[in-house]
């Protein structure tokens, strides 16, 4: 016996259970690590308190998204409406629909509606609304086709890479300040937005920071 299973063998279990305890660990952080929401928000999608469709109010009725998101143009955050703002039209429009009872309650109560977050950088990360929306950057860029959507969904991945992508090569992605909130504008060519765009960044000097303390102050 002593002949065929050398001495080796007998280190074999641990040097295993090393392997495994090895592999193991990676396995689970790894999951661990590209599990956690930042790497799985794209397709975030979650059940809001109200219904409210997007598709229908921004896309088919044409409402300006800053009719509801008013402060996006003069501040580093983007407001969710206070339920007087629905209530503008549905004290008038639907006003007997189950679909709005929570918002007749809300408006009765003063109760805000909890809405569900769906977009959020971690706190060590500085991102201003105003200052991308005033120089060009449309809604659609980090948001996607919102007016198409009946339920909003995280549709861009918004991390750092993303973020670096354009802060690079601005003249890709910025438009004329009109179509800001138009979010099915696009350049006639991939031509004609290089060009359009390398003007808008001489011409607004548009210098998107690269540096770490830019966006981690
Ligand atoms: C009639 C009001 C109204 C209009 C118009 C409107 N929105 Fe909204 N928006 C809301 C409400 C209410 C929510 C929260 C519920 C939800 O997520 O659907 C919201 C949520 C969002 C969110 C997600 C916020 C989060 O939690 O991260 C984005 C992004 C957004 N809207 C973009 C837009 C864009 C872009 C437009 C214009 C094309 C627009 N909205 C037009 C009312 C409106
Ligand atoms: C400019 C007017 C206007 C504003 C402001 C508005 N809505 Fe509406 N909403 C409408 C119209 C028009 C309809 C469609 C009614 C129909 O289909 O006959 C509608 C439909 C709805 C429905 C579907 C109702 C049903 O019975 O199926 C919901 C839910 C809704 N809106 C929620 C909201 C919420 C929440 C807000 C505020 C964030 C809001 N609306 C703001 C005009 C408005
Ligand atoms: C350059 C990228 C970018 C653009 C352009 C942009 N957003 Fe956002 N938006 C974000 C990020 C990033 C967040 C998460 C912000 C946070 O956590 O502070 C966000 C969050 C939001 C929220 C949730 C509330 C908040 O401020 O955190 C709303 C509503 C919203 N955006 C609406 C809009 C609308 C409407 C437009 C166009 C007028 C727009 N956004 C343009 C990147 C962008
Ligand atoms: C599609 C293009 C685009 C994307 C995507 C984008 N940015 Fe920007 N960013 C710009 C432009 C354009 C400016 C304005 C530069 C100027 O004024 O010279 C800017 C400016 C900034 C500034 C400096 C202005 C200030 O408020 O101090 C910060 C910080 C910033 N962006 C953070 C971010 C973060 C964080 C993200 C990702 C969540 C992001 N940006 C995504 C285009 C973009
Ligand atoms: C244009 C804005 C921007 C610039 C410039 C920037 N970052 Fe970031 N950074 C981000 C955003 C946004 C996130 C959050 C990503 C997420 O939520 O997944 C982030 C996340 C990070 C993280 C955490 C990563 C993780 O996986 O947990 C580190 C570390 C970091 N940045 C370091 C840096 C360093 C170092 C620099 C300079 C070389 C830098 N950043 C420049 C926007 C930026």
């Amino acid at each position: 016996m002593s002949k065929i299973f050398s001495k080796s063998v007998n280190k074999l279990p641990a040097q295993l259970v090393i392997i495994l305890l090895v592999v193991g660990v990676t396995t689970v952080s790894g999951f661990y690590y590209y599990g956690t929401p930042r790497y799985t928000r794209v397709g975030y999608a979650p059940n809001q308190p109200v219904a409210f469709d997007h598709a229908l109010h921004a896309g088919q009725l044409g409402l300006d998204c800053r009719y509801c998101h008013s402060h996006v143009e003069s501040s580093a955050h983007a407001n969710v409406p206070s339920t007087n703002t629905c209530m503008n039209c549905h004290n008038q429009i639907r006003t007997e629909s189950p679909a709005l009872e929570l918002v007749r309650q809300s408006y009765e109560t003063g109760e805000p509606i909890p809405w569900v977050r769906i977009h959020q950088n971690p706190d060590y990360v500085y991102f201003n609304h105003a200052v991308h929306v005033n120089r060009g950057v449309s809604c659609y860029e980090c948001h996607g086709q919102i007016n198409e959507m009946e339920v909003v969904r995280h549709d861009r991945p918004l991390s750092m890479a993303f973020c670096l992508e354009c802060h690079r090569h601005p003249e890709k992605f910025v438009r004329p300040h009109e179509e800001v909130f138009n979010l099915n504008w696009r350049a006639e060519s991939e031509r004609e937005q290089l060009e359009r765009g390398l003007r808008s960044v001489q011409d607004y000097r548009i210098a998107p920071p690269l540096n770490c303390s830019g966006c981690h102050q």
